[in-house]
């Protein structure tokens, strides 16, 4: 029994040597230390090894046992060792590598101008708040002093959603959602979509207003004048000169059309401004009285002024877009063309 023990001890440390992979490791493994292998077959013989000599022979199949499992836990850590080398190796990264370049995003030109218009009224003492897209035809109609049967509704091609509802084709729908639920003094900015049946060069289905609104006592076209000339500079520049237009809104009473100086020539003259100097930006007026009472606001105590620039406009005025397509492509190349940045 000794003679054979030890002569599997040889085989095994002689076949030990030769391994040098996992699988054949672990085939090894299976041959000899397994429920059916070679080591666990040789105590299994005790049975006929005489009862004094059990102990003895009983150490032996133990030692020879440790010997082989305490090899194949070195042969083992030095397989994990190598397998994780290799990772190490085939992950690296070659930091000296140049890179294949990034492509860098550009904020867009609609977004910068709206950034510019909030953060300057925010400046101003303004509070922002926005409306709905979705509008019912009072708030964006009605209550403005726009009655179902009223003309000026011809003047703004509406998108009709069934009963009272409508797309909203002015955000001075807010004026009167803001009026309800704020009591005066107040002054408010809102930013946001607006929609009409509209589209060519300088029109899109789809644009962007940015509405004003302060009331409070006193208010007069002198505080209108000053505010817009300030905001339009932090706009084009401290050149800005602004001119007023008499127009027709009726929800203003008396209505503007406000001019700027043309930020392309600066007032000399260009083909952008057809020789006038002068560029047409937005729509603006003392709120009449009657938009006052529809919000229950003491047209006797309290007067206001508001104005409402379409964004893309102005973002087409600064940034040399010729046509209001262009803001809704995303394309990159337009995107990333912004050099004619008026500021
Ligand atoms: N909502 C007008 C439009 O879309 C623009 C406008 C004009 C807004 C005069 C105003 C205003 O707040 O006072 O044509």
């Amino acid at each position: 029994m000794r003679e054979q023990i030890l002569e599997l001890e040889r085989k095994a440390l002689e076949e030990l040597k030769d391994l040098t992979n996992k699988a054949d490791t672990d085939a090894f493994k299976i041959k000899y230390l397994s429920k059916q292998g070679l080591i666990t077959n040789l105590s299994r013989g005790m049975r006929d090894v005489p009862s004094e000599e059990r102990p003895v022979v009983g150490e032996l199949i133990n030692k020879v046992k440790r010997e082989i499992e305490s090899r194949l836990a070195l042969l083992e850590t030095k397989y994990e060792e190598e397998a994780l080398n290799e990772k190490l190796r085939s992950e690296k990264v070659d930091i000296t590598e140049p890179s294949k370049g990034t492509a860098q995003g550009e904020i867009h030109p609609l977004h910068k101008i709206f950034t510019k218009l909030m953060d300057a009224c925010v400046e101003m003492g303004f509070t922002v708040v926005t409306g709905p897209e979705v509008e019912l035809d009072y708030y964006n109609f009605e209550a403005l002093n726009v009655p179902k049967d009223h003309p000026a509704r011809d003047m703004q091609d509406t998108f009709f959603l069934g009963g009272d509802l409508l797309m909203r084709t002015q955000t001075s729908s807010v004026q009167i959602r803001a009026m309800e639920n704020m009591k005066p003094p107040l002054k408010i900015v809102s930013p946001g979509r607006t929609y009409r049946v509209d589209s060519d060069a300088t029109h899109s289905p789809v644009f962007h207003q940015f509405e004003g609104l302060v009331i409070d006592e006193n208010i007069s076209m002198v505080d209108l004048k000053s505010m817009l000339t300030q905001l339009l500079k932090m706009l084009f520049g401290d050149d800005t000169k602004i001119r007023f237009r008499p127009s027709y809104f009726p929800f203003t009473e008396p209505s503007v059309e406000v001019d700027a100086t043309c930020p392309m020539c600066k007032g000399a003259g260009c083909t952008r401004c057809k020789g006038t100097g002068l560029i047409e930006l937005l729509g603006a007026g003392m709120v009449n009285p009657k938009v006052l009472e529809n919000c229950g606001i003491d047209s006797n105590k309290y007067s206001g002024f508001a104005f409402g620039p379409g964004v893309d406009r102005l973002a087409m005025v600064a940034y040399k877009v010729p046509s209001i397509k262009n803001m809704f492509e995303n394309d990159m190349k337009f995107l990333s063309q912004q050099n004619g940045e008026i500021r």
